[in-house]
């Protein structure tokens, strides 16, 4: 089980004081993607004129643009809720970036009201994230929201 007060310390470390968002989300994705175990795919996806456009991630490549209320990200960039997909192979509208991927979690970044980006974890093992796994990475979501309006 991954240690999320650890993890998110590590954000807060990383991402003080510096105020370029590429490099800020490219490093938490490298520490998502060092920290947290069984993942193919850990980044983000970032709004651009109400779509969702391919962000710093570490995994294969993926698609660049995901139409606001499609798939696992854009359903939840258009609820700002989290989505936490035990098969994602029984969402609809699930899109298959990497066919590893069995399982997934999106987390949605708000600024100034809205969606900004969200935060998309992808798994090769069904059912691998739970409810403190959710709670850790909404936690480590709210630390790049404080963080948002002080980058560019
Ligand atoms: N599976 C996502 C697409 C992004 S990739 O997982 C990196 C979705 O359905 O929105």
């Amino acid at each position: 089980m991954t240690d999320y007060r650890a993890l998110n310390e590590q954000l807060k470390s990383l991402i003080e004081g510096v105020p370029y968002r590429i490099a800020n989300l490219a490093n938490a994705s490298a520490l998502l993607w060092q920290e947290v175990e069984e993942l193919n795919w850990a980044g983000f996806y970032l709004e651009r004129d109400g779509a969702l456009v391919l962000g710093p991630f570490q995994g294969k490549p993926a698609c660049i643009r995901i139409p606001w209320g499609r798939g696992v990200c854009g359903s939840a960039a258009a609820a700002g809720e989290t989505r936490r997909v035990e098969n994602v192979h029984d969402f609809p509208g699930h899109i298959a970036c990497d066919c590893a991927s069995n399982s997934e979690i999106v987390v949605p970044i708000r600024h100034a009201g809205k969606v900004a980006a969200v935060l998309d974890l992808d798994s090769p093992a069904f059912s691998r994230f739970g409810p403190e796994d959710q709670k850790g990475l909404e936690a480590f979501a709210r630390i790049l929201e404080e963080a948002w309006g002080k980058m560019d």
